[in-house]
């Protein structure tokens, strides 16, 4: 751990200053500020925008004393900003969970177009379109800048050059307000959203958290505190599902998910025998890459050409494509299935109270996957916990519930200066994990180690809990 300590810190404000400098994280301060930070509380009680945040020093505390159903909390207004990869969306939530308005700019058509996320173009996509997406959601509150009480953006994981179109705004919008802004995990916004729905969703609970870019099972102990119990080895589930879609010729304008889902309604799903991924690995994390390959070599085998779009596929054409669109997505599903099982065997032993499993991420939005996981938790009597669609693909109401959540606990930086000089270097973690890995589920496909860049945000959380 201790080597942690000269890495800069979760919701550091150090990157105001060059990097070489940084020797030592302000989170790592904390039981006064702590006290500064209730004193904070209560002399805002009755104003939930931080007017007077220059007497703060820092903004950082772990302690869930600090964490009390004060209106406070209720009052608070926070608008989350979300661009980590092809979508652009703003919203603002209220400290009660109250959704007062939600934008999301999509970027399917590009995605449409080049089969997949393209850097560059993403980022123009974003710059393009985030002034007005965040204005939408101020107007469609009915706010203004002047009435929110914080701003929260996802900093990583993701693309950097996306990431820093959300962060830069954030910036602008904290700096010209005088707000506090609240940096995100992207992953660890689409678990808490559970909590702004499901209100009896206590930690400790499980994750299965499934998009176009992570597969990821774990145990969340608490805020900012996570386990991992299983990850992806090569590619997520989305990302099978999408190149799925393109292979099939199918209409990507929605992205390749709801695609193939619709078209597996049609189809006959054992008439294709895919093998399921990781069979002889008896751990919890995944692999999609075979399974994409898998499907590659059925749809050449049966002629099928991708440039026919299936609007103009013959009808025994189209149900080859069904056929292995609902073979493919039974395989991708039972993979989820056999790891949560496991997962959930090794949660319970090491937190025996669990009640609940949230899957959310975009892939949970698939009703075939909800339907087959909620068998699964049954068997071990607890609860599965799915946001709704529109809150499980990348969306800003999980960050400002994220940072409503982290706010609450004293997790924000101080509002930042009205202009960020050109050179300034933004904080933005492109690869960073949640938790830290399950020691006794330990993989032996050992390349997962390469993802590893940024020290997780539960390592970062509790450096900063060993210094109180
Ligand atoms: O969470 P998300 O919006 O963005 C990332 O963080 O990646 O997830 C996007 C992924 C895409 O791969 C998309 O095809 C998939 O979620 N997805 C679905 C469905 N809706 C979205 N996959 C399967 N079935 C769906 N209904
Ligand atoms: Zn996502």
């Amino acid at each position: 751990m201790s080597s942690l300590l000269t890495l800069p810190s979760t919701f550091s404000r150090l990157n105001l200053v060059p990097k070489s400098l940084i020797t030592i994280p302000f989170a790592f301060k904390s039981l006064n500020l702590l006290k500064s930070h209730k004193q904070q509380q209560a002399r805002s009680l009755n104003s939930p925008r931080l007017s007077s945040l220059n007497s703060f020093t820092t903004h950082f505390s772990t302690s869930r004393s600090s964490v009390s159903p004060k209106p406070f909390h209720d009052d608070l207004v926070v608008l989350g900003i979300e661009t980590s990869c092809d979508d652009t969306a703003a919203a603002i939530v209220r400290g009660n969970g109250e959704i007062l308005s939600q934008v999301v700019s999509s970027q399917a058509d590009l995605l449409a177009r080049y089969g997949g996320v393209a850097p560059k173009m993403a980022e123009e996509a974003h710059s393009q379109v985030i002034d007005q997406v965040v204005q939408e959601a101020l107007d469609k509150s009915g706010l203004t800048g002047r009435d929110l009480s914080a701003v929260a953006v996802t900093i990583g994981p993701g693309l950097s050059l996306c990431l820093r179109v959300g962060v830069q705004k954030a910036r602008r919008v904290a700096g010209s307000f005088n707000l506090p802004i609240i940096s995100v995990h992207h992953m660890e916004a689409h678990a808490l959203v559970a909590r702004l729905i499901e209100k009896e969703l206590q930690f400790p609970f499980m994750a299965l958290l499934i998009s176009g870019g992570h597969n990821l099972l774990v145990l969340a102990h608490d805020l900012g505190q996570y386990t991992q119990l299983g990850t992806t080895i090569d590619d997520a589930i989305g990302e099978a599902f999408d190149k799925t879609a393109k292979w099939l010729g199918l209409d990507m304008r929605k992205s390749g998910g709801p695609a193939v889902e619709q078209i597996a309604q049609e189809g006959d799903a054992e008439s294709v025998r895919f093998s399921i991924p990781m069979k002889q690995h008896k751990d919890c994390n995944f692999s999609y890459a075979g399974l994409k390959t898998q499907v590659r070599l059925a749809i050449a085998s049966r002629n099928i050409e991708a440039k026919v779009p299936i609007s103009c596929a013959s009808s025994q054409d189209r149900s080859s494509r069904a056929d292995i669109a609902a073979s493919f997505q039974r395989v991708a599903v039972l993979h989820l299935e056999e790891r949560c099982e496991r997962a959930i065997e090794w949660a319970l032993k090491i937190e025996p109270s669990i009640k609940h499993l949230v899957v959310s991420g975009g892939v949970a939005s698939n009703q075939y996957v909800r339907a087959r996981l909620d068998q699964v938790v049954k068997k071990y009597s607890l609860q599965l916990v799915c946001p709704p669609p529109k809150l499980c693909t990348d969306n800003g109401v999980m960050i400002a519930w994220t940072g409503i959540e982290n706010f609450r606990v004293g997790r924000y930086d101080p509002p930042p200066p009205a202009n960020d000089p050109e050179d300034f270097m933004y904080d933005l973690r492109p690869r960073w994990p949640l938790g830290e890995e399950y020691a006794e589920g330990r993989s032996e496909a050992r390349s997962l180690r390469r993802a590893r860049v940024h020290p997780s945000l539960t390592s970062l959380v509790q450096a900063s809990l060993q210094q109180q």
